[in-house]
């Protein structure tokens, strides 16, 4: 079999994926026209010409200003619905979903209405494709803590709802250490933590994420390399590492695929997963980024499905089911 046709067949779970950066350019247009929402851009062909980003910065002012158009629990159904298919289409069988709380409710959007929407969703495909979820909640790391604290209050009605809580947004001079209460708040409700770190931001960050806010996986984590202690302890304790690499060169964290580290964090023993981030806007879904690393650092079947067990195993399914999953996967390779 091809290694492309291995890919794609591959049963596989994604765990780093922003709703709101599932947002492709023709639904933006659709959803804008039916809210009565003025674009920035005249056309689908125009926005897309706009998706050059110098760093993350860049990315997030368009990213924001993308949302706009979501308005009712219909956008936020049909966003979600439309990355499911797609998901369905790759494969993904299991996937666990970031959202923005404060990228909404900042401009008067309802808490209710964008988590019904996605739920909504989340439970169609459980129904029609057999995917199964887990959701997200970021926390917005421009902001201050009192306003994380406020999206943990207005979660509170959904809780069962949610599986997890991260940490996103511009990350220099926002760093974990900032969000100590809330997550410390949101450990005690019972949540599993996430947050990005090193993705732009220092080694430091990831020691902070790790040794203030007890995350459970770290969010990127490309940076820790810089860090030959960091990395043992991040190999040591098996925290898991969701790395984008379509992402990380849109965002020039790295300066092309063939220099992704990916490969570097598999054999430091590191517990590196392939993921997204934000497929509307940097060129490709699951399978494109395992693709794009796999031609890049020629990966081999063994190599891919070591990558696909990670996430699984990193994934916030129970034991149960993550060991009938893994099982699986070795009868897949023969
Ligand atoms: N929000 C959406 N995508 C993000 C990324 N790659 N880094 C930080 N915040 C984000
Ligand atoms: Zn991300």
């Amino acid at each position: 079999m091809e290694l492309k046709d291995f890919i794609r067949k591959i049963p596989k779970a994604e765990l780093h994926l922003h709703i709101e950066g599932t947002f492709e350019p023709e639904l933006m247009f659709e959803i804008a026209k039916r809210n009565g929402v003025k674009l920035k851009y005249n056309s689908v062909d125009e926005l897309r010409e706009a998706y050059k980003f110098g760093n993350l910065q860049d990315f997030l002012d368009i990213y924001y200003a993308g949302t706009n158009s979501l308005q009712t629990k219909q956008d936020f159904y049909d966003l979600t619905w439309s990355y499911l298919k797609k998901a369905n289409g790759q494969n993904i069988i299991h996937t666990e979903i970031m959202f923005d709380p404060q990228a909404h409710t900042g401009r008067g959007i309802p808490f209710s209405t964008v988590i019904e929407g996605i739920k909504e969703a989340l439970d169609d495909a459980a129904k029609e494709f057999g995917i199964t979820s887990n959701l997200i909640m970021s926390f917005l790391r421009h902001l201050d803590e009192r306003s994380a604290f406020e999206t943990l209050e207005m979660s509170k009605d959904y809780k069962e709802w949610i599986t997890a809580v991260g940490l996103d947004s511009s990350e220099v001079g926002h760093p974990p250490s900032k969000f100590k209460n809330v997550f410390a708040e949101s450990k005690k409700e019972g949540f599993k933590i996430c947050a990005h770190a090193g993705e732009e931001g220092p080694p430091e960050y990831v020691w902070e994420a790790l040794e203030i806010l007890s995350v459970d996986r770290i969010d990127h984590g490309n940076r820790s390399l810089e860090d030959e202690k960091l990395v043992e302890v991040l190999a040591d304790k098996k925290i898991p590492l969701t790395v984008c690499p379509l992402s990380n060169v849109k965002l020039r964290n790295v300066d092309k695929i063939e220099n992704h580290p990916i490969k570097k964090m598999l054999d430091k023993g590191l517990k590196a997963t392939v993921n997204s981030d934000d497929p509307a806007y940097f060129g490709g879904y699951v399978n494109e980024n395992f693709e794009a690393v796999a031609g890049a650092l020629n990966l081999n079947e063994n190599d891919i499905v070591t990558l696909v067990k990670n996430s699984f195993e990193a994934s916030f399914l129970d034991k149960n089911k993550k060991d009938k999953i893994i099982n699986g996967l070795d009868a897949f390779k023969l």
